[in-house]
């Protein structure tokens, strides 16, 4: 979705950390309970410090819809979930995304047009109301509405296998958007048959699927992937198992299928986090996600190990750490038009089923 990019004026780019952190205390506290400040698990250190909420993406999800006072509600994370906020909160509440340039690579991954065209593809093999839609929460507004519109619903980390079982309960086929990760590691964790998994790259004639494939398949898996997870390798894990032999691996699913058959756990990074809180103290903990949370956990709990399982690889999300202390006083002190997610009403109103349906099923963490 388009938005107008905010230059941050003068007096916030060359403010001090300090000021920046005293100005937004003091904002938080006149503004009260008009506002609530959502956080996801990747952002800096010092932008965490200020959440009312941090979280995964169903729990950001799930903390919005359930806003009752505020009037602003600030997202320091990424457009996706500053806009599954907007249409998951009351039409009184105003989103706004700290940093407005914050974007998921992965989202843009999955255009409607392009989903579109496949569908017709696939029904124009099978017929009409064989599959079921069900898009990662990682995806643009325009695919959850698409969803919605199709009986399908949106999932989050934290909750694909049960969105799995929702999906075969009505239909014997499933499409899942954008992230092919996510999609294959939940099929193989259902116990889904290699050859029944199939993937539809839209750079290719049809999907680069013939007829007989689309058959055969229970799910059909969109060709996306994250940029950051994807550098996680199994080399990484033999290297980490080798230098501490008693280390437990924890990734993320959206890391790749090799990666994640050879992890302790897997799982959204609110599970990484309570993963972390769990273990015993002494414990040598791996981690393959984003180098934000990383460091953080490694802060937070200094009796045990927390290590990158890249090693010296630097897996930051460039989006996610582009909010900064100086967006977030910005945002606050001006609610500048820049930083307003507003889905247009009838996206809204398709996508909102979707997710509605997203929060019915719960989330497994
Ligand atoms: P979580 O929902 O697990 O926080 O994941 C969001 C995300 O973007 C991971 O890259
Ligand atoms: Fe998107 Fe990957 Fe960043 Fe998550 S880590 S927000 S999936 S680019």
């Amino acid at each position: 979705m388009d938005h107008k990019l905010a230059i941050l004026p003068d007096e916030y780019r060359t403010a001090s950390e300090d000021e920046l952190r005293k100005r937004i205390i003091a904002r938080k506290k006149q503004l009260g309970e008009k506002l609530v400040i959502l956080t996801h698990h990747y952002q800096r250190l010092e932008i965490v410090d200020f959440n009312d909420f941090v979280g995964d993406s169903y729990g950001l999800s799930e903390a919005a819809s359930r806003q009752e006072k505020a009037e602003y509600i600030v997202f320091c994370g990424v457009r996706f979930m500053a806009e599954a906020a907007d249409i998951l909160s009351d039409d009184n509440k105003k989103v706004y995304l700290a940093n407005p340039t914050a974007g998921c690579p992965m989202a843009n991954m999955a255009g409607v047009e392009e989903v579109q065209e496949s569908w017709d593809y696939l029904e124009s093999v099978l017929g009409p109301g064989k599959i079921i839609p069900l898009s990662y929460i990682n995806s643009l507004a325009t695919l959850k509405a698409f969803c919605g519109r199709h009986g399908g619903l949106i999932c989050t980390s934290s909750n694909a296998s049960t969105a799995f079982d929702y999906c075969f309960a009505k239909k014997k086929k499933l499409f899942f958007f954008p992230d092919q990760y996510l999609g294959r590691n939940t099929a193989n964790r259902k116990g889904i048959p290699k050859d029944k998994i199939v993937m539809y790259n839209p750079n290719l004639k049809n999907g680069g699927l013939d007829p007989e494939s689309i058959e055969r398949a229970d799910v059909i898996l969109w060709y996306g992937y994250c940029h950051v997870h994807t550098n996680f390798k199994p080399e990484h894990v033999a290297d980490v198992r080798k230098k501490y032999p008693d280390v437990k691996v924890v990734v993320h699913p959206e890391c790749r299928e090799e990666v994640v058959n050879l992890a302790d756990s897997v799982g959204s990074t609110s599970h990484i986090v309570k993963y972390v809180e769990k273990a015993p103290s002494g414990s040598t903990i791996a981690i393959g996600t984003e180098l934000n949370l990383i460091y953080r956990l490694a802060i937070t709990h200094p009796d045990k190990k927390v290590v990158n399982l890249a090693g010296k690889m630097c897996v930051v999300c460039p989006n996610m750490f582009r909010t900064s202390l100086h967006d977030l006083c910005f945002t606050l002190e001006n609610f500048d038009e820049s930083g307003l997610v507003k889905v247009p009403d009838d996206i809204s109103r398709d996508a909102f089923v979707a997710l509605e349906r997203m929060l019915e099923v719960g989330t497994e963490d």
